[in-house]
């Protein structure tokens, strides 16, 4: 290995309200995996430093084996580096994030073995979900579908000025918690809300029109039984949009909410705060936008 390879990874919010597992998109906030010639270590800055593994349990380290299991040849020994902006455990996709660093970083020091439809799988199949890991590798808004094993991604473009605010909470939601609130079998009734709202957001964000997008982000299947368990959810998500958001919703597993916009993202980070505040949460507010740019590696 002569230089250090460094893969950027951006944050993603999955389901998007009615796109229950099925869509995501990317944000502009970035994680940064490095790896180096050296002994092993692992070092992180930023989000997870003196939280996350910094041994062999480290999800970029594991992830970074994969690659070399897959094609049968030892693991390398390297120094990691990862400074992280996309906060841990928030619904915010640090864990995609995570994994696609190790998989592209392991890919690109073993030759690219892998196209990226395999990282995508791989990553997919690590998480369970593509909802995720679809949008931080390709970048934008991506729809994922299973067929049998076969993962069929497609893009959804969107308005180039759609702005993005996050209400991250101190109230932690590890994913596997969130989805095990969730019954097995879902009405027939909650199941047409979402199918008409899931297409609904496709058609807003393609075409522009964004004035159902209120309608297009509200959720039947998720967002009531995780409420049980985050009782503040519907009131910053209703502040959200009195304080005149184009659609809000839990993002991805939660605790963040999401809120869309165009031009109001101060007055609705502020509503959302107070509404946080008042329901005796506390947390932070991020203004971001998506980015159709996925993960890459930094020249
Ligand atoms: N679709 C997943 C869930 C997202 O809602 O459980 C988790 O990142």
């Amino acid at each position: 290995m002569i230089d250090d390879i460094v893969v950027k990874i951006p944050a993603t919010s999955a389901n998007m309200g009615p796109g229950f597992d099925s869509l995501g998109i990317a944000l502009d906030i970035w994680n940064e995996v490095r790896i180096s010639k050296g002994t092993f270590s692992i070092k992180v800055s930023g989000k997870g430093e003196n939280e996350l593994p910094t041994d062999a349990d480290n999800l970029v380290y594991k992830s970074f084996c994969q690659v070399f299991e897959k094609i049968g040849e030892p693991i390398p020994e390297v120094a990691f580096e990862c400074v992280n902006q996309i906060p841990l455990t928030r619904g915010m996709g640090s864990s995609s994030a995570a994994l696609l660093g190790g998989l592209m970083s392991g890919n690109a020091l073993a030759g690219f073995p892998l196209s990226i439809p395999e990282i995508l799988n791989i990553g997919a199949k690590i998480e369970n979900h593509p909802d995720n890991v679809a949008p931080a590798l390709l970048g934008g808004v991506q729809i994922g579908i299973y067929d049998q094993d076969e993962l069929i991604t497609a893009s959804v473009t969107f308005p180039e000025d759609l702005k993005v605010v996050l209400y991250v909470p101190n109230q932690i939601m590890p994913t596997d918690q969130a989805r095990n609130i969730l019954g097995p079998k879902v009405a027939r009734k909650e199941a047409v809300y979402n199918i008409g709202r899931a297409a609904l957001l496709v058609q807003s964000l393609i075409s522009g029109d964004l004035h159902n997008l209120k309608y297009a982000t509200q959720d039947m299947l998720h967002q009531p039984q995780r409420q049980r368990q985050f009782f503040p959810m519907k009131n910053i998500i209703r502040a959200a949009m009195e304080a005149g958001a184009l659609g809000a919703f839990l993002s991805g597993a939660g605790s963040s909410i999401l809120a869309f916009t165009k031009d109001r993202e101060y007055t609705i980070g502020y509503e959302m705060a107070d509404a946080a505040m008042k329901s005796g949460l506390d947390g932070d507010i991020i203004f971001t936008c998506p980015t159709s740019k996925g993960a890459y590696l930094e020249n």
